[in-house]
């Protein structure tokens, strides 16, 4: 007996691209929206970082162009994500645990103004979403690095809550636990500045993103509202 072929709704492959502020959310969002659709997710905001930590131990300033570009030139990074978050290696050598310390943060927020360390990560981001089936997190996905991107979301939210996020999430680390909310808040203002007001790929929203403020909502809030835009998305291009 011949059994009919099941009508199955296949999703046809999507690229998303969140963008944001820091303590938006953005990171654990994208991560579960990733694992949500089985897709790679990748957080540019560590690559940036790796450059960071690469640029210290060379001694290049975030101000130095030139020694920025050499020092991109020559470099081999890689980046996987795993539950623990995303690793990086530079040169062969992991730096995963010195990305996220305040020292790293800071300088990464100059480093990546710099257009030698953009030019040198766009071509990077391109090729590791070119197969799709990503969710890709930063601050110019939308805008620069994708704009043909299937779907956009800009994840935003009030800085008090953003700091308070960011404070607790280093009160787990014994080496930033006195931290107070105080100069989380000041440093993540700095960063804000930074990141909106450089000339380069500044932190915005894409004109077609879809808004999410996250300030009263849960992450399962969050999620949900991100999967019914992929689903709506999907019923568009739904194939039998
Ligand atoms: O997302 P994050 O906090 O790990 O990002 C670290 C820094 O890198 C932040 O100051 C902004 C910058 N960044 C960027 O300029 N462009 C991206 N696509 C991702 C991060």
């Amino acid at each position: 007996m011949n059994a009919r072929p099941s009508r199955r709704f296949q999703m046809r492959d999507l690229l998303i691209v969140l963008d944001g502020p820091a303590g938006a959310g953005k990171t654990t969002a994208s991560r579960l929206l990733a694992r949500e659709l089985c897709y790679t997710y990748v957080d540019t905001g560590a690559l940036y970082r790796g450059i960071a930590v690469a640029a210290r131990d060379a001694g290049v300033r975030a101000e130095d162009d030139a020694g920025l570009r050499a020092l991109c030139q020559g470099m081999d990074i890689r980046a996987v994500t795993d539950a623990g978050g995303a690793r990086v290696w530079i040169n062969g050598a992991e730096v995963t645990g010195e990305l996220r310390t305040p020292e790293i943060t800071m300088l990464t927020s100059a480093v990546s103004a710099r257009p030698a360390v953009r030019e040198c990560l766009l071509g990077i981001q391109r090729r590791l979403g070119q197969n799709k089936r990503a969710v890709f997190e930063g601050r110019d996905m939308g805008t620069v690095v994708f704009p043909d991107a299937d779907l956009k979301f800009f994840l935003t939210a009030g800085l008090a809550a953003r700091a308070r996020r960011r404070h607790a999430e280093l009160q787990g680390d014994a080496r930033h636990r006195d931290k107070t909310l105080e100069e989380v808040t000041r440093e993540m203002e700095q960063r804000d500045a930074n990141d909106s007001g450089r000339e380069h790929a500044p932190l915005a929203a894409a004109p077609d993103a879809v808004w999410i403020d996250t300030t009263e909502m849960t992450l399962d809030e969050v999620l949900r509202a991100m999967l019914a835009r992929v689903r709506e998305q999907a019923g568009n291009d739904a194939c039998l």
